[in-house]
């Protein structure tokens, strides 16, 4: 095994000390190709990848512009990859934002991204407080640690096979008028029948949001398997996302953003994560936007989903459509060839005749 390290360079190097470092640390000891220039790109295909990029005061890197613009214009340029990504800035913003960016072009790419797949480095390294105090570092050595196990994930991870997928779909949409249900529809009828598909619906009144309990109390129900609130989310939906091995989520765009049901799926999975990670279950969406935006949903979806509560995330998880009046997903041109890759995709996550 060994890594490629995209590491797009600032102008002034002295600018990406610390993550320097950090990298020569988390390489140590590794067998490990690193690409500047984005034309070193096409020799990451296949590979196991590591995005390192260090940001400026303005949030920006120009090499890694470039590099941005190859990933999101060349749908193959990652075909075949794993990866994950270190970002690292000299203040408190931009960090989260650009790695959700790139996360998402990278997957666009044809990359896989590990669970958890952001080592992010805020200028003062406040973000590793909690971390370094349960290692007994400090922030500095609490970094490198996050960074080292990164490095070693991104090498090693295989994400497990399954003869018959158990598929968990969840929605909070009318059935009679819904564009992402359409598509959803559409996907079921193209994939095999070896998938063992759920479906639960999450519409308004069935699902409270998070009430943010303090942690023990919330890993004191988390452990007995619920959560202070009850209800649908303990009996119905934590054990289906126990039995699932990917979970589709049907996603309008309401307002740039995902719907207050879906919202609140997520954040009410926090009592569940407190006591099992998800680096074995991947995650699928459909994405609907009446007018533009489908990307800010995605992303969205890669920071609370991926990034945070640490599924996998399949190369190209994501189906982003623009449709507004009821029928007009389907209607679309070049539908039906977009809604076979998307289905090909998730058949290609479980080979078949391996278990
Ligand atoms: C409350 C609400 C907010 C919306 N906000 C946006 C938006 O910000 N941008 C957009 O492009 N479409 C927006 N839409 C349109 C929906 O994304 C679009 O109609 C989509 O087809 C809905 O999916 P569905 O048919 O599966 O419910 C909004 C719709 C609703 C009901």
């Amino acid at each position: 095994m060994s890594l490629t390290v995209c590491y797009p360079q600032l102008e002034h190097r002295q600018r990406q000390a610390r993550l320097d470092g950090v990298l020569s640390q988390a390489l140590a000891g590794r067998e490990a190709q690193v690409l500047e220039r984005p034309e070193d790109l096409d020799r990451a295909r296949g590979k196991r990848v590591l995005f390192a990029l260090a940001l400026d005061e303005a949030g920006q890197n120009a090499a890694y512009s470039n590099m941005l613009a190859r990933l999101r214009l060349e749908p193959g340029l990652l075909e075949g990859c794993t990866g994950g990504l270190l970002v690292d800035g000299p203040g408190e913003l931009y960090t989260k934002s650009t790695a959700a960016e790139l996360a998402l072009a990278m997957n666009g790419a044809g990359c896989a991204l590990v669970g958890r797949p952001l080592v992010e480095a805020t200028g003062s390294l406040a973000n590793f407080r909690i971390q370094a105090k349960n290692l007994g570092s400090d922030l500095l050595g609490a970094y490198g640690a996050a960074a080292r196990e990164l490095a070693e994930q991104v090498e090693r991870f295989a994400f497990p096979s399954r003869e018959r997928p158990r598929l968990l779909a969840l929605h909070a949409s009318s059935r009679h008028t819904s564009n992402t249900m359409d598509l959803w529809g559409e996907v079921q009828k193209r994939l095999s029948g070896r998938w063992q598909v759920e479906e639960i619906g999450l519409r308004n009144g069935t699902l409270s949001d998070c009430s943010g309990c303090p942690y023990t109390m919330c890993l004191h129900f988390g452990e007995r398997g619920g959560c202070f609130y009850g209800g649908v989310m303990s009996e119905e939906v934590y054990p289906a996302v126990r039995r699932a091995d990917a979970l589709i989520l049907m996603c309008p765009n309401y307002n740039d953003a995902l719907s207050a049901n879906l919202t609140a799926f997520i954040n009410r999975l926090t009592a569940l994560f407190r006591q099992t990670r998800f680096y074995d279950k991947a995650v699928f969406a459909l994405v609907v936007s009446g007018y533009s935006g489908s990307d800010t949903v995605a992303r969205q979806l890669i920071s609370a989903l991926n990034m945070n509560k640490s599924f996998y995330l399949p190369p190209r998880f994501a189906l982003l459509e623009t449709a507004n009046a009821p029928g007009e997903a389907l209607a679309a041109p070049g539908i039906g060839a977009r809604l076979d890759r998307f289905a090909q995709g998730m058949e290609a996550l479980f080979p078949q005749g391996e278990p």
